[in-house]
């Protein structure tokens, strides 16, 4: 029974919110009357005194106490003796894990944002500093139209900001306190709500006491926050693979981000890269792990949701993880200009620009262009030549009225330059929306 039922080794992370709770509580329970001021006051000085002892490590945690609510309120039996067995007056260990365990997910929240924001900077930054480097841009991972690195770095930068938000909306819903809902009906104790809400930074307490002690929606909404950052930060993770590996070399990793291999000398591994593409995979299964937890359990409390707090915190620390070791990567990485502008140049990426051209200088339909353009890509690639490269006589052969200034838009840094439509790749927009960026991101904004 003991193996099964206690949940001290991954609960006691719950130490300082558990503490905080009590204080407020018993706080409340002597304003109103309800203990004594004395009683409080040793109360108070019991659980510093723990606070202190877990802070020291001096703490002995126990697993025949079950819990960190009974582990905290046996060591202040000892500490302090009658008053001790006051403290749980007029609330439950129902209402006391639901409000400690939404205090853990609120801070959760906010150093999520915090990480995501860390690693918004970063990308914002490097997106500034290469904000002309051309790329060759990607669909179904063959080169179609060049942009250009800073472009492509802030797509994640709007990602991850999307994702912060999810976590700043999910923290504001949280924030109600279920404490005083007791075990899941209320109390008959004139206790006050509003004060105990009021003292541990809530926004009101929550309105249904069955609610207050049942609903875990809190923690799946974060967990889904966590997936859906996982899934971008898998994507970034994955580009980084593929950019370092020497086909591409479109990127190099710091050392202190690479790991060599015991056997292959030339090696240099993006591991950091790949775990925290595999990362999602936990992350995502904690969400899995308590939306099926949940499903179908009757109201109010049942045991099962004790199962909580272990997905959550799996998920919350690979979050964190992930967060600071993609922060450090972007950071650190180094892109070569000249690799990136040169698999730009091989690939054709600018057969639309000509396509655009056609249209718009000799009024030829846009499938018209396109079949024209599709024939000088052919004749390039039969002289194994990019189109920039090719005399205008081989490209009249194809289509007598193309002149001279054709040119002016097939080089790749022409074509992003033109790219100026609202969202596009061209370095000016890149530039200014750099700037925005990291000027939202500053850490007082
Ligand atoms: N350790 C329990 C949990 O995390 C605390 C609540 C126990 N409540 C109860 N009625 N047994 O869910």
């Amino acid at each position: 029974m003991e193996e099964i039922n206690a949940s001290i080794d991954i609960d006691r992370r719950l130490a300082a919110e558990d503490i905080a709770g009590s204080k407020a509580h018993a706080d409340m329970l002597a304003a109103a009357g309800i203990i004594s001021r004395d009683d409080n006051q040793a109360i108070q000085k019991g659980l510093d005194e723990i606070a202190g002892e877990i802070g020291r490590g001096a703490f002995a945690f126990s697993k025949a106490l079950e819990d960190i609510h009974m582990n905290i309120e046996a060591r202040l039996k000892e500490l302090v003796g009658e008053p001790a067995g006051r403290l749980h007056t007029a609330r439950s260990r129902n209402d006391q894990v639901a409000t400690d365990f939404r205090m853990w997910v609120r801070r959760a929240c906010d150093e999520a944002e915090a990480g995501l924001k860390a690693l918004m900077r970063a990308l914002a930054a490097k997106a500034d500093e290469y904000a002309d480097a051309v790329m060759p841009g990607f669909t179904h991972l063959q080169t179609a139209q060049p942009v250009t690195f800073g472009h492509h770095l802030l797509a994640y930068v709007e990602m991850f900001s999307r994702d912060a938000g999810r976590f700043a909306d999910a923290r504001k819903r949280m924030n109600e306190c279920p404490l005083g809902a007791a075990a899941l009906a209320g109390t008959s104790f004139p206790i006050d709500r509003d004060a105990t809400a009021a003292a541990l930074g809530f926004h009101k307490p929550a309105a249904n006491s069955l609610d207050a002690v049942s609903s875990r929606d809190f923690a799946l909404e974060t967990l889904s926050a966590a997936a859906i950052a996982a899934t971008h930060l898998s994507r970034l993770a994955e580009e980084l693979v593929l950019w370092t590996s020497p086909h591409f070399g479109f990127v190099r990793l710091s050392d202190g981000f690479s790991t060599g291999s015991s056997i292959m000398p030339q090696k240099r591994n993006p591991d950091a890269a790949e775990l925290v593409r595999a990362k999602a995979g936990r992350m995502i299964a904690s969400l899995n792990n308590l939306l099926v937890v949940m499903k179908g359990l009757p109201l109010a409390y049942s045991k099962d949701m004790q199962e909580d707090k272990a997905a959550t915190f799996e998920s919350i620390d690979a979050l964190a993880l992930a967060l600071a070791a993609m922060t450090g990567m972007i950071e650190d990485l180094e892109p070569d200009r000249a690799a990136m502008k040169d698999a730009a140049d091989r690939g054709y990426s600018t057969a639309t620009d000509l396509a655009d051209w056609l249209v718009r200088t000799l009024n030829m339909p846009f499938r018209e262009a396109h079949h024209v353009t599709g024939a000088v890509v052919a004749l390039a690639e039969k002289k194994n030549t990019s189109l920039d490269k090719l005399s205008l006589d081989d490209m009249r052969m194809i289509e007598p009225r193309i002149t001279d200034n054709v040119f002016s838009v097939l080089a790749v840094e022409a074509s992003v330059a033109s790219r100026t439509s609202y969202g596009g790749a061209a370095p000016e927009n890149v530039k200014r929306e750099a700037a925005r960026w990291l000027n939202l991101l500053r850490p007082e904004n």
